[in-house]
């Protein structure tokens, strides 16, 4: 079936043909955020999921699990064991979810009703999912085996994918043996990224994971690597503070070699190395990775020294095309980078192969679904007890929410529902001397927990009960617990809490988490959790039939941005300030004139 006619089904009044007997079937009210007329709210109620059979089946369902509290539920050792799944070394613990089996067989359900086995197919197909943009989403490519065949336009992408592949191996290898040398003669040791969102938070993140792993330590031995994003000056100093410039090379990484941040600091780091080095030492001093190659070269990089990417990779997925290998083997070395590949694409092939029912991404999506949907939580902690993991929740942070922060479906229909996770994390247990107060007592936040259990790192001391690893763990298996069960006032009265603080120290329970156990935190695991976390996100706009794969979103303040450059420039020129007949509202021409007269002072 093509993709387009997979977004028609989800169009059906039902999948039997039922008309949907209550007109807003939803858990909770949406109409305070978005102002919709009743006929578009009719429209999208018709033609969106939420008028299936399965969609309403769960909606009936929540008053049964209203009933239910997770310490009973934890207490069915069926259940439990049912609700547990483990493949490829993970192990992950669904049981702390405010689901029973029945809830599952009802979400399986809900996925064949959004004909999700076929939109993953359809993903795999190279099939132009990302309408919006006409583009196929192969971010799977990035990572394909070198024999794997995905096409799009009927072409085999890998092919190219293992060209750009093969180039960063030859020119890592090139540049860490010293082979390549700076404009003074001297080896490359500190490598500059410049690049924002997909461009940077992806590579911080595994960089972050790798920093302590043993094999990418002792690689990158006597190496820096140093991101620049924000356009912050203080973030530019940040960067190049105390490297010396004859020992530096930036990679500058933009899929679409325009965007404002990357291009400014980039010609930042460009006049910072030329200064010292003069004109000429951009050829040994800047590369870049980009889909936008002529732009690369009217920068004045060489073309030679530019490593190309797809449009059928969104910024925020392309973390396995050369945007993140490209900076992360010239620290590391292309052989870490090819683990971490292999990782993702495991992963892949999981998705892709794995029945509904036990496949692990489509299980986190869906129980998402579930828990924001239905049960009306919309967001989610992410909490690995693991510090290298601590850039993991700003990675998925921009994978969920700039994915599935949408208002209307892949048809252009207003959303008769939220769509979309906030999300947010920390690593525990640093989390939990912040906010996981309002996750105890205030709020419900499903939690992801996600725990080693061999650590990167070891420390024991020798009059210690456990090892620091094991004590980190410790709170890795006590805070599922002390979040499902709570702690009940009859507990503490019989603990002799004294009446007047038993409803302070009460814990209603019944919150819900899952629990991901890897069994260590290596370039392959990383990549795995990497591509767990990008499926579970596209599992979940397959379900609410939404466009996972734009981002429309962020285009207004980029617009309104280049009007108030335009304005503060020429103020600069012409030494005035901003008046009414400027075009800005009252509000935001006096907050200009407040910045622009400061500024003089
Ligand atoms: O924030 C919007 C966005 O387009 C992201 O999707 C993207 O990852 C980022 O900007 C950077 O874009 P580019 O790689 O083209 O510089």
């Amino acid at each position: 079936m093509a993709f387009s006619q997979l977004q028609a089904a989800g169009k059906q009044t039902s999948e039997n043909g039922n008309s949907n007997p209550n007109p807003i079937p939803l858990t909770r009210d949406v109409s305070v955020n978005v102002s919709r007329s009743l006929s578009s709210m009719d429209k999208a109620m018709e033609t969106s999921i939420a008028s299936t059979d399965a969609w309403r089946a769960l909606q009936e369902h929540v008053a049964e699990i209203e009933n239910t509290h997770l310490k009973d539920l934890l207490a069915d050792q069926g259940r439990c064991e049912a609700m547990s799944k483990e493949d490829m070394g993970l192990y992950i613990d669904f049981s702390r979810q405010r689901a029973t089996q029945d809830t599952i067989k009802k979400l399986m359900d809900l996925a064949r009703a959004a004909n999700l086995k076929e939109k993953i197919d359809a993903m795999y197909a190279g099939d132009h999912i990302n309408s919006t943009e006409d583009r196929a989403v192969l971010h799977v490519a990035t990572r394909a085996r070198r024999e794997q065949v995905i096409c799009d336009d009927g072409k085999n992408q890998v092919p190219e994918v293992w060209g750009v592949l093969d180039r960063i191996k030859a020119f890592s290898e090139k540049v860490r043996s010293g082979e390549w040398k700076g404009a003074t003669g001297k080896p490359i040791k500190n490598i500059v990224a410049i690049g924002i969102g997909g461009s940077f938070l992806g590579p911080l993140f595994v960089h972050t994971a790798l920093r302590t792993e043993p094999k990418a330590m002792m690689q990158s031995r006597g190496r820096t690597l140093r991101f620049l994003a924000n356009v912050d000056p203080i973030d530019v100093a940040r960067a190049l503070n105390g490297l010396d410039p004859e020992e530096t090379m930036a990679v500058v990484i933009s899929k679409t070699f325009t965007t404002a941040e990357t291009m400014l600091n980039a010609r930042t780091v460009r006049s910072w190395l030329t200064s010292q080095l003069g004109e000429e030492s951009v050829a040994q001093h800047m590369v870049a990775v980009s889909t936008n190659l002529k732009l690369v070269k009217e920068f004045g990089i060489d073309p030679e020294n530019a490593f190309g990417f797809w449009d059928w990779v969104g910024g925020r997925y392309s973390v396995c095309s050369a945007v993140g290998i490209l900076p992360l083997s010239l620290q590391y070395g292309f052989e870490v980078m090819e683990q971490f590949l292999s990782g993702a694409n495991a992963m892949d092939d999981h998705f892709r192969e794995t029945p509904l029912e036990s496949n692990l991404p489509v299980l986190m999506g869906l129980l998402s679904v579930w828990n924001i949907s239905f049960l009306g939580y919309p967001a989610r902690a992410i909490l690995p007890y693991c510090q290298a993991l601590s850039k993991l929740a700003p990675h998925i942070q921009q994978v969920s929410m700039e994915s599935n922060g949408k208002g209307v479906d892949i048809n252009g229909n207003v959303l008769p529902f939220e769509a979309g996770e906030i999300d947010f994390g920390e690593p525990g247990t640093n989390g939990q001397h912040s906010f996981y107060q309002l996750i105890h007592q205030g709020r419900v936040v499903p939690c992801d927990f996600i725990g080693i259990v061999r650590s990167q790192q070891s420390v024991y001391l020798k009059d210690e009960i456990v090892s620091n690893h094991d004590e980190l763990m410790c709170n890795f298996f006590a805070q599922a617990d002390a979040l499902a069960y709570g702690k009940s006032r009859e507990e503490l009265r019989s603990q002799n809490v004294p009446d007047y603080l038993i409803p302070h120290r009460s814990f209603t329970g019944n919150r819900p988490s899952t629990s991901l156990l890897l069994p260590e935190l290596s370039a392959y695991t990383v990549g795995q959790v990497l591509a767990l976390y990008e499926h579970q996100v596209a599992v979940q706009g397959f379900v609410w039939n939404i466009n996972s794969f734009d981002q429309w979103g962020v285009e207004l303040g980029k617009v309104l941005a280049s009007r108030v450059r335009q304005m503060i420039n020429q103020s600069r020129n012409k030494h005035r300030f901003v008046n009414n007949s400027d075009g800005f509202n009252y509000s935001t021409t006096r907050l200009l004139n407040k910045y622009l007269q400061g500024k003089t002072q």
